[in-house]
């Protein structure tokens, strides 16, 4: 039998409504006694804004009209996936997973779904998982979603860490095909490094324990993030036989302006080689690479055939990348 691959063939992403600039946030940070400045924030990061999903809204609420997007993209009806993962970190619940409530908010019913949770590399999990199950005939088409309302779990008084981050959703529909599609992928994961990067509550006993909020150590997450990513990148080039010149668009990770440019600047390409989004998004966790992917698809800059590098990395500490063609 001959060897099934996956490819992308549809996809979708969505804002919640609020956007909320440096200087609407600086100003309302003002207000509790915190100061930064768009001139910070844009500095260190290229963050100028971000968006925000008002406080009764779930990431499953995001992530149905990036998925309906993707599927009107890839000219399919709901009923025809039979596997949907959705890479989160901010869930709508404890249990069960945000894909069962997509699937449900989808009009679906049987095909299996599940969540993953790699944080900001959700996305480059996940649609490692689905080729895989792709691959081993489990699915057929399935749909690959990142979703996050990272505004729930930031601490407003910690002034390093709640400018970065902003809500939103992204989606793939990914289909078994005769050729690649996805040609390469490699994932990495060192849980030595939980505390850099991490959410430390918990549930337990009726109460949250611990405190429910985003910790980071940026510094020792930008160092680490720089490195790990160039690892990755060459890994899959390697696995597919490909060259660094063979990238038509690097899909980073959003989260800082300077590691995007350091990994551009280590695989030798050109700044306008890279899509970037973390501008318009600030990072949206595993919603990140596929919100800039539809963008890039959407804009017109990204074109059938092109090859385009994927890579996340984030807490765990977790890295990876997927080298596909379009
Ligand atoms: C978080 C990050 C932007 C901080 O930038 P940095 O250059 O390391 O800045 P530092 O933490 O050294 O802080 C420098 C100064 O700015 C101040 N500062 C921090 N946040 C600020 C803010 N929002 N506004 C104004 N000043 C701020 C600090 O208090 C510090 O002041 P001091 O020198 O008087 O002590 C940077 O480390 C980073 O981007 N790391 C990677 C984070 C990331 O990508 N995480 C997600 C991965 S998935």
């Amino acid at each position: 039998m001959s060897k099934r691959f996956s490819r992308i063939t549809g996809t979708g992403s969505y804002l919640p409504p609020r956007r909320v600039t440096n200087a609407d946030l600086a100003a309302e940070l003002a207000t509790r006694g915190i100061e930064t400045s768009d001139e910070w924030i844009v500095e260190r990061t290229g963050i100028r804004a971000r968006h925000f999903a008002a406080p009764d809204v779930p990431a499953s609420e995001l992530a149905v009209p990036a998925a309906r997007a993707a599927l009107q993209a890839a000219g399919l009806q709901p009923s025809d996936i039979d596997l949907i993962i959705v890479a989160t970190s901010t869930p709508d619940m404890v249990f069960p997973s945000t894909a069962a409530i997509v699937q449900h908010k989808l009009g679906m019913a049987g095909c299996p779904v599940f969540d993953v949770q790699a944080v900001c590399s959700g996305f480059v999990y996940a649609l490692t998982v689905a080729d895989a199950l792709i691959a081993n005939g489990t699915a057929r088409r399935a749909l690959v979603i990142g979703a996050e309302v990272f505004s729930r779990i930031l601490d407003w008084s910690d002034r390093t860490t709640c400018v970065l981050f902003g809500d939103g959703a992204g989606a793939v529909v990914l289909e078994a095909s005769d050729t690649p599609g996805i040609l390469a992928t490699d994932l990495h994961a060192d849980g030595k490094y939980v505390d850099i990067l991490c959410v430390p509550g918990h549930v337990s006993g009726g109460q949250v324990l611990g405190d429910p909020v985003l910790k980071m150590d940026g510094q020792a997450v930008f160092k680490l993030a720089v490195g790990v990513l160039d690892k990755a990148a060459r890994a899959v080039l390697a696995k597919a036989g490909k060259q660094e010149s063979d990238i038509d668009w690097l899909i980073p990770h959003q989260a800082n302006l300077r590691i995007m440019m350091g990994t551009a600047k280590k695989l030798h390409l050109p700044v306008d080689k890279v899509i970037v989004t973390v501008q318009d998004h600030g990072n949206t966790s595993a919603a990140s690479i596929p919100l800039a992917l539809d963008h890039g698809v959407r804009s017109g800059k990204i074109q059938p055939g092109q090859t385009l590098l994927l890579e996340g990395v984030g807490g765990g500490f977790t890295w990876g990348a997927v080298l596909l063609n379009l």
